[in-house]
């Protein structure tokens, strides 16, 4: 291995919203934390100051007219500065990086869903990933009805301030569901699907067992 290449493990979490995926994340990086490692926890978007901001534009449901290629382009804004501020730096020291989302999302939700297609959003990945990719990602899956139920609930609940994504159709999220499963078929190697519709204490096991393997921790 040579020396710029990072010497941590980085996992990520994917799948509709309302998954379950950021409670598991935590979870896991509870779990591991308990085994000893030393594990760091970031958001898409977000994960930085500067991604914060670009976070609270994305997602303010004042900006209806966003148009698809500028959301694509701040998505990846968002995701290059925290991979040099945050993720680059923490695989060098060696540890465990969880991100709640990565590059993934942006190809079925922007690709697929928005309908850029897969090659816009490559070649933007090039610029702003640089070639840095999961070596394990989680797929938690949920039915298409949960994912929206839970979306309208979670909606509600927030009394309308982070919501621009939650209000797409349901024809957006069959879309977004359907690029998933075309990425999970294509590597099938990096990903671990999850049936994330049971109690969140039977999806977490199930997070362990797949990821403990992976990173040299007793799965027991
Ligand atoms: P997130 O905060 O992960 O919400 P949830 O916990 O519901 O998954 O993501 C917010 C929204 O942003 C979500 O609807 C997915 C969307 N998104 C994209 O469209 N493209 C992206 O690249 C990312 C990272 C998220």
């Amino acid at each position: 291995m040579s020396t710029t290449e990072p010497r941590g493990l980085f996992l990520t979490f994917e799948g509709l919203d309302g998954s379950g995926k950021t409670t598991q994340m935590h979870l896991l990086a509870e779990r591991l934390r308990h085994a000893g490692r030393r594990v760091l926890v970031t958001v898409e978007p977000g994960g930085t100051a500067i991604g914060a901001k670009i976070r609270s534009i994305l997602l303010d449901r004042s900006h209806a007219g966003l148009t698809p290629e500028a959301e694509l382009l701040l998505y990846f804004a968002s995701r290059a500065q925290n991979i040099d501020e945050v993720i680059l730096p923490a695989l060098a020291r060696g540890e465990i990086v969880l991100s709640d989302r990565f590059a993934d999302s942006t190809l079925v939700y922007q690709g697929f869903g928005r309908g850029l297609g897969e090659e816009a959003v490559r070649a933007v990945e090039r610029v702003a990933c640089r070639g840095l990719k999961p070596h394990l990602t989680v797929y938690l899956e949920i039915d298409l009805e949960t994912a929206l139920e839970r979306a309208r609930a979670r909606n509600q609940a927030a009394g309308g301030r982070e919501t621009r994504m939650d209000e797409q159709s349901a024809e957006f999220y069959r879309r977004v569901a359907e690029g998933y499963r075309i990425l999970i078929g294509r590597e099938p190697e990096r990903f671990r699907v999850i049936d994330g519709r049971r109690t969140p204490e039977k999806v977490a096991e199930d997070v362990w067992h797949a990821v403990a393997p992976v990173v040299g921790a007793d799965s027991d």
